[in-house]
């Protein structure tokens, strides 16, 4: 008789699932970069579509939400979490590590880091939600790289939104981004860090309305590297040489949120 996957994990951790989440789908564009990275991993997704967004709420509920995303995952035996909201790592992160001391969790921050090496001096913007760029995490991260060029701070509430609803390319997003993006011209800007997990997915949008002289930023690979790193380090990577599963979850019921999700893991 064969053994049945609990069991599996209990002779072998380094078989469970890395558990990754977000407010919604957002984080389906970490979840891409690290099945890219790690094909061979089992993962679990949790999206928290149902409560999304994140990024306008106080911090106690985004702390609340998170524990409750964390719990969740961590019922279906994760061996690893993926805090894969930039809003969600800058709110509860440290509570996380403290509550889960045992396994690895690894969040997400701007990737404001290689925005800043791109030439001396260069003139970045990071887009994110009000949550993150006002927490102290982010004001942190700013005060290491302010000295190393200009860095501009763009709160872009709505936008979560429209990515949430599916509206990635089109008047939609287009008109919102211009709008966005009206006191800046040409040539005003070198780069643009997407600091929410949830921007990767108007990533054309936001070029087309920018322009081909901009580059775009986001920490999806980064993370996916970090969590590499720290699974090595714990002695978790998988030892399977087939490809693993993906199983994609919601708060959210409705079939629209699972095709969405589908579709932005598969095809977007
Ligand atoms: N994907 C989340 C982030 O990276 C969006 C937060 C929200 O729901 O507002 O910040």
């Amino acid at each position: 008789m064969g053994l049945k996957m609990n069991e599996v994990w209990d002779t072998d951790k380094r078989k469970r699932p890395i558990g990754v989440f977000d407010s919604g789908v957002g984080g389906i564009s970490v979840l891409r970069e690290l099945a890219a990275l790690m094909p061979n991993e089992n993962y679990i997704y949790y999206g928290d579509s149902a409560h999304a967004p994140y990024g306008t709420k106080t911090l106690e509920e985004v702390q609340r939400l998170t524990l409750a995303d964390a719990a969740f995952l961590e019922a279906h035996r994760v061996k690893a979490l993926v805090v894969a909201c930039n809003t969600a790592t800058s709110a509860a992160v440290g509570l996380l590590r403290e509550k889960y001391a045992d396994m690895p969790v690894i969040g997400i921050e701007p990737a404001l880091k290689p925005a800043m090496e791109v030439k001396v001096h260069p003139r970045v913007l990071v887009m994110a939600t009000p949550m993150t760029l006002r927490e102290e995490k982010f004001r942190q991260l700013m005060r290491r790289y302010e000295k190393k060029g200009e860095i501009i701070t763009l709160p872009a509430p709505g936008l979560v939104e429209l990515v949430e609803a599916g509206e990635l390319s089109g008047e939609k997003p287009e008109a919102y981004l211009r709008e966005l993006f009206a006191a800046y011209k040409t040539g005003d800007l070198d780069c643009v860090v997407l600091g929410c997990t949830h921007y990767p997915f108007v990533r054309r949008t936001v070029q087309q309305v920018l322009g081909k002289g901009v580059m775009l930023f986001d920490g999806g690979a980064g993370t996916a590297r970090e969590t590499k790193r720290r699974l090595r380090e714990a002695g978790l990577l998988n030892p399977q040489q087939e490809k693993g599963a993906v199983t994609l979850l919601s708060s959210s019921e409705g079939e629209d949120a699972a095709a969405l999700a589908q579709m932005l893991f598969e095809k977007y």
